[in-house]
């Protein structure tokens, strides 16, 4: 599938891959006298998680059942990312910490792959300062996991492939679903935007879109299955389709899957405001399987650190977007990502980000102190405002937020949403789904609920999330 793309890989190299896949598994029962176990942790985006579930695939079918404890794990798979020094610093002290546990069991593995270990020189700490670690592979190569593990459980030596590249789309490869009723369905992988703090675009390569074919026939699948949520996924799904030119837009595409017969919705995620249109807009309120919600990352409210970002819009055109998308959707819930202090924003410009978020009406959004990223350009620029003076600001606008949600959130008190049910919150015993919108409700009800539509009135409005009581 997808065969024609310069970034498909090719029949050969799956063929060849499968065979690795029996191999491991003929190798592994010879090995472990028990059923062996793996953990396997995602850090990062949805893409991320996409990637797991086929890492997973892979791992089930060579015959690893799965652990949420580490401890007690055969193989321990981290899946990493690069969007935040922070996110970094958790990665190496987890791996570190896998050194004790290596030393008991000498037929564990430990394997690292994903955005973070991409780049170069990561992968060269990881593989110069933690020997313990085996494998450590590229986002351009994760086709290749049965190879790497068969190669790595039958003695061979140490493995460190990161080959550069435009990046591949990985088809065929084995898929273990983490849900039983929500679906991750990347449309596209990649990033061609180059927004100036981002390293997104050099760890995961070009933009490239997936046939539109086989998604609508993954979703067909999904939905003859049983599931109730499909989540589309790439890092900007408004401008799905230029590369490979399938014919379709994104606009296309949605309408497509709303025709697919079942109860379901869709959900997508990311949109850039450079790239969303009226049509899209349209095609939203148009389509009845779509969720009322938009996440649309604004980043910044100044227009002279939105054009240092390279982010390709104005704070006028991304509210003008916003309004234009309430007129068709009045009861749309926006929600968006901030980045507080880029070098060299001053405190006047952060003010802009505040009057923006008073004036966007977001139900939730994700606020972030910017971090340098080695190689980007944002990284060269001179960063005077201290780390204090920013944690100061961040704290600002989330007190502002906060105020604009819980206005929003407050103005759903006595209404009924319809609510895919998810799972029971541990804490306080309450079941848990999300509204159309895709704000959290809390309300009682049993197991039996979990994975099926049901309605639910709101009883009160917390600031994030809302209370409520099953409506039939
Ligand atoms: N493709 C998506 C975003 C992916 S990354 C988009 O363009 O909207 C998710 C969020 O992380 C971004 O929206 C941004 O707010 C944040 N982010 C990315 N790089 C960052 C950096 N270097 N420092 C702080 N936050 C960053
Ligand atoms: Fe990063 Fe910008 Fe691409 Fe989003 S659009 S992934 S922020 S470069
Ligand atoms: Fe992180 Fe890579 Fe996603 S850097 S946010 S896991 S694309």
């Amino acid at each position: 599938m997808n065969k024609d793309s310069k970034f498909s890989v090719s029949a050969e190299e799956i063929e060849k891959q499968n065979e690795y896949i029996q191999l491991a598994r003929t190798l592994v029962e010879a090995k472990f006298q028990h059923t062996p176990k793996a953990f396997v942790h995602t850090y990062g985006c949805q893409g991320n998680v996409a990637d797991s579930e086929r890492l997973k695939g892979v791992l089930q079918q060579i015959g690893y059942t799965f652990t949420e404890d580490v401890n007690e794990a055969d193989l321990v798979l981290y899946n990493t990312c690069a969007i935040r020094e922070h996110a970094e610093d958790r990665v190496f002290g987890n791996v570190g910490a896998l050194k004790q546990l290596k030393a008991k069991n000498r037929d564990m593995r430990i394997l690292l792959c994903g955005c973070m270990v991409q780049q170069a020189h990561i992968a060269e700490k990881f593989h110069k300062s933690y020997p313990f670690v085996d494998v450590i592979f590229g986002t351009n190569v994760i086709h290749k996991l049965p190879e790497f593990l068969y190669k790595s459980l039958s003695g061979g030596k140490r493995i460190c492939e990161i080959p550069a590249g435009d990046g591949v789309v990985p088809e065929d490869m084995p898929l273990y679903r983490d849900s039983e009723f929500k679906a991750w369905l990347p449309i596209m992988y990649g990033c061609n935007n180059f927004c100036t703090y981002c390293i997104v675009p050099y760890v995961r390569g070009r933009e490239r879109s997936r046939d539109p074919q086989v998604i609508i026939q993954e979703a067909k699948d999904l939905v003859a299955r049983g599931y109730k949520e499909i989540t589309l996924l790439g890092q900007n799904v408004n401008s799905y389709g230029k590369n490979p030119d399938y014919g379709y837009n994104f606009s296309k595409l949605l309408r497509e899957l709303n025709d697919i017969e079942g109860d379901f919705i869709i959900r997508f995620m990311t949109s850039h405001p450079k790239d969303c249109t009226h049509e899209l807009l349209d095609t939203m309120a148009q389509c009845d399987k779509v969720a009322k919600h938009l996440h649309l990352p604004f980043q910044c409210g100044s227009d002279r650190v939105l054009k240092a970002m390279n982010r390709g819009y104005t704070s006028g055109k991304y509210l003008e977007l916003l309004e234009y998308a309430y007129s068709v959707m009045p009861d749309l819930s926006v929600t968006s990502d901030v980045i507080v202090g880029f070098p060299g924003e001053t405190y006047e410009e952060f003010c802009e980000t505040k009057e923006l978020v008073k004036k966007a009406g977001f139900t939730s959004m994700f606020t972030f102190i910017f971090s340098s990223r080695e190689g980007t350009k944002a990284a060269q620029m001179d960063d005077p405002i201290s780390e204090e003076e920013k944690g100061k600001w961040f704290r600002e606008l989330l007190a502002v937020q906060e105020a604009v949600a819980a206005e929003r959130t407050s103005a759903s008190l006595g209404k009924t949403y319809r609510v895919l049910c998810e799972s029971i919150n541990e804490k306080n015993g309450l079941m848990e789904g999300r509204t159309e919108g895709n704000i959290i409700i809390e309300f009682p009800a049993d197991k039996s609920v979990i994975g099926s539509f049901r309605n639910v009135t709101v009883t009160e409005c917390l600031t994030w999330i809302l209370r409520g009581e099953l409506a039939e």
